[in-house]
């Protein structure tokens, strides 16, 4: 199959990473579905690149990713990739652990991927191929203290995706947990907290393309710190909040 005859749909494709996704992708030829809740820059994404239409959705609505499910299962139209790149984040510790704030960022970053999942894979299932790829994060690997609500959404991805690589195996289907550190989006904009080694959102999405072509299961980046981060997992506690607190200084971690 040509690049010109394959289509991702992108969930969370209206700024940052997943723009970024865009862009790469219809360059390449493919057909190019893209998902957000702002109508209107999903128009211009459309007006934009060729090949692109737009399939407006909030994730935290099941009925909305039901229905673009089966909208794609019944015109045969069902995506060879699907990239999960919705995601909120409210920078902090204890401060951010509010009901609005927590349910939310479960919400969007890790049920609606649950939804994506389950609603796709009965449908890739049955054709018999098809590749699922999922955004998760560098702060998935372990607790840190600036990203109290949002750490916990991103471990529970990866932990997701870990539980059900083997069914995907099995079903000759692909599934992929992408883990960024930081890139520079709208998300981390207005961040005062170091972010070593940040990578440009153009950077990132070239790093995924390329992971997604070779259908790793997991996209990491960048090296220094997917290395410091895989290593912080072998050290005792104490010597872990140390070194957590060294990098990740003491701000915005109330
Ligand atoms: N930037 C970083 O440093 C970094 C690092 C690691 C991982 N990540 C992850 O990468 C992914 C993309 O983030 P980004 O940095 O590109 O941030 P971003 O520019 O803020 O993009 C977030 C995207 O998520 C979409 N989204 C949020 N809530 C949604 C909802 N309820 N329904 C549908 N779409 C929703 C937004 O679209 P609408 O607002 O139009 O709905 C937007 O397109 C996220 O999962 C993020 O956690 C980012």
């Amino acid at each position: 199959m040509t690049s010109q005859e394959k289509t991702i749909w992108i969930i969370g494709a209206t700024s940052g990473i997943g723009k970024e996704l865009c862009k790469l992708y219809a360059d390449d030829g493919w057909q190019v579905v893209v998902s957000g809740r702002r109508v209107g820059r999903l128009e211009v994404l459309k007006e934009t690149y060729a090949g692109v239409t737009s399939l407006p959705l909030d994730v935290t609505d099941n009925e909305q990713i039901v229905q673009a499910a089966h909208d794609f299962g019944e015109n045969a139209s069902l995506p060879d990739l699907t990239l999960y790149c919705a995601g909120v984040f409210h920078i902090g510790g204890l401060s951010t652990l509010t009901d609005d704030v927590c349910v939310n960022a479960m919400d969007t970053n890790y049920f609606g991927a649950v939804r994506t999942i389950h609603n796709l894979f009965p449908l890739l299932k049955e054709r018999g191929s098809g590749q699922i790829a999922i955004i998760s994060s560098l702060s998935g690997y372990g607790g840190l203290p600036y990203a109290a609500s949002y750490g916990p959404t991103k471990a529970a991805l990866i932990n997701l995706c870990e539980a059900l690589r083997p069914s995907f195996d099995r079903a000759n289907l692909s599934l992929s947990v992408i883990n960024p550190g930081f890139v520079k989006t709208a998300m981390t904009e207005n961040s005062k907290l170091p972010m070593p080694f940040i990578v440009s959102a153009e950077g990132a999405a070239k790093r995924i393309k390329k992971g997604l072509d070779r259908k790793s299961f997991e996209i990491a980046f960048p090296f220094p710190l997917v290395a410091a981060l895989k290593l912080l997992r072998f050290v005792p506690y104490w010597a872990y909040f140390r070194l957590v607190a060294l990098t990740a200084g003491k701000r915005n971690s109330s």
